[in-house]
């Protein structure tokens, strides 16, 4: 046996997978399509990617490190029960993974778009046999959608979602370009990652609906640029380096067989085209889905996700800019911030006079609640939100030390933090809390969009758009009132506010139906000015500006 390469037996798949010197046992397992539960992205500081090793000598394993024995205790380490994430390994192992560190399909819904119903009025007439289907995947930086598309009927027969496992190396595209620059291999891992979990969709969608994988003929991909180039195997590192420029901007096409997928090699796979660096294809997408270019003039298209991208439609045409919100409006980067899957509080009410919060949490399965285990996106701008109305933050974000409230205390670090959940009625016996640092987070991601959204009107010589449509995973739960509250968006009417859900995913669905639709994105991406926000004179005093809070 090599010794750089080293067996894993699977015992309930009964299957043999290799593993290369250095690599964790969770990467090894990605590798070949077997996913698990990664809330914290593979940081060791979750705990959900617990594997059993039942066979293969002490010495084979990598000893624990300090927040691996943290985490499980001694007892379960005594077991042979490990982080699949910090497990390297010098021999072949058996392992045995339980059902519950295995993702199920349910876990991480991205959300139908909310198009879906508009999507009737703008479909094609189908076309194709009825029994032909293709496949639109909108590949984002923290999640991944699948639709399964029957191309006959032109309806969407079922849809999932599942974290995108590049997040091992790191939750936005900066720090997965870096790995990439730093070594140029990680660039065939990081895409055989995503067309695994694409393909761990497809499998898990096709069994659902008993449909045979190999009908599927075709699939249409948007994401944004870095992601784009990583699917298509085109090292990113351009647009991680002034001036962000990306080795291509039009659409791809490809075989399913040339990049690893395995379902059906013979799928043709199409790219919708990008803008820049940092405005791609999921902008385009929503864009279409949206129908942008149609709208009242002064109509604002805002995709929120890891990277904000804006389009805009003004009285002489589109533009668009694109903001560094990074994952902190996706949980993630907050100390008990996780995904939104059972257990996560997704609102929170503070009571005036306790100071309490009282929270509203997500419960996938009624019939088996879990206690509280952490807050999604959407519950981090609620809690944000509250703790302003509330009094307990002031308006440039500092906690308000004299509040006198019972459930602020100081942590380790004799920083202020509010205790949203206490430990005795959590999940894991340690307290919810949202700390100072994770205010300044969200102060930096929502002033970040603010800036695009200010300086893109700006330039269109509006002081704020007449509507905002709200795209994005995030964009599709989020609480209008907070997120005026906190600043997120422009003051205007709640009613002009309309959430549109995942329009990239459904950009992607009406690109699948109807061929046109690539014409269209070609001529819409060639259309649309672009506004360089770190260049722009305005942007250190908007971005400054954009950080306080409103006046209450
Ligand atoms: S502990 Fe979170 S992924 Fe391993």
């Amino acid at each position: 046996m090599n010794a750089n390469k080293h067996m894993i037996h699977i015992l309930s798949e009964n299957a043999q997978i290799p593993i290369e010197a250095g690599q964790t046992v969770l990467e090894a397992l990605i590798g070949v399509g077997i996913f698990l539960r990664t809330d914290c992205g593979g940081k060791g500081s979750c705990g959900k990617c617990r594997v059993s090793v039942v066979a293969g000598t002490p010495e084979r394993v990598a000893a624990p490190d300090e927040s691996e024995i943290k985490i499980l205790g001694r007892s379960a380490l005594s077991d042979g029960v490990r982080l699949a994430c910090r497990l390297k390994i010098s021999g072949d192992i058996t392992l045995d993974i339980p059902e519950t560190s295995r993702l199920s399909a349910e876990v991480a819904q991205k959300g139908l778009p909310t198009l879906i119903d508009k999507l009737t009025a703008l479909k094609p007439a189908p076309s194709g046999r009825p029994d032909s289907y293709g496949l639109a995947v909108d590949l984002g930086t923290t999640t991944i959608a699948v639709y399964l598309c029957n191309l006959g009927t032109a309806t969407v027969t079922a849809s999932t979602s599942a974290r995108n496992p590049q997040t091992l190396f790191g939750d936005d595209v900066m720090s997965r370009i870096s790995a990439i620059r730093m070594d140029p291999t990680l660039l065939a891992r990081q895409q055989n990652m995503a067309v695994r979990a694409i393909e761990w969709g497809v499998t898990s969608l096709c069994r659902s609906t008993r449909i045979d994988p190999r009908k599927i003929k075709t699939m249409v991909v948007v994401g944004n640029s870095t992601m784009i180039h990583i699917f298509a195997g085109k090292n990113p590192s351009s647009i991680g380096v002034f001036p962000y420029t990306p080795q291509f901007v039009a659409q791809k096409t490809l075989r399913a067989t040339s990049i690893g997928f395995r379902f059906n090699p013979d799928s043709q796979i199409r790219t919708l085209p990008l803008i820049t660096g940092f405005i791609g294809a999921d902008i385009v997408g929503a864009a279409l889905a949206t129908e942008l270019s149609h709208t009242e003039p002064g109509t604002m298209l805002v995709d929120v996700g890891t990277n904000g991208e804006i389009m805009y439609l003004g009285k002489d045409g589109l533009s668009a800019t694109s903001c560094a919100t990074g994952p902190a409006f996706e949980g993630a980067a907050i100390s008990h911030g996780m995904h939104a899957v059972s257990g996560a509080i997704d609102a929170v009410k503070i009571d005036k006079s306790s100071g309490g919060a009282f929270c509203s949490l997500i419960q996938q399965d009624p019939a088996q609640p879990k206690m509280p285990a952490g807050l999604c996106g959407t519950g981090v701008i609620s809690t944000v939100a509250e703790l302003y109305r509330a009094g307990l933050i002031l308006k440039d974000g500092a906690f308000d030390r004299k509040a006198g409230s019972p459930y602020l205390r100081l942590d380790a670090n004799q920083s202020p933090e509010y205790i949203v959940v206490p430990a005795e009625k959590t999940q894991d016996g340690r307290p919810v809390t949202f700390s100072q640092k994770d205010v300044r987070a969200i102060q930096l991601a929502k002033g970040a969009l603010r800036t695009g959204i200010d300086l893109l009107c700006q330039e269109a010589g509006r002081q704020r758009p007449a509507k905002l449509l709200v795209a994005g995973a995030f964009g599709s739960f989020i609480n209008k009132k907070d997120a005026l509250k906190i600043g997120m968006f422009p003051p205007i009417p709640e009613d002009d506010i309309e959430v549109v859900g995942n329009a990239a995913g459904a950009g992607a669905i009406l690109a699948l139906f109807d061929k046109n639709m690539l014409t269209r994105a070609n001529e819409l991406t060639r259309a649309t000015r672009v506004l360089d926000l770190a260049t722009h004179p305005d942007f250190q005093e908007t971005f400054i500006n954009a950080l306080a809070f409103p006046d209450q």
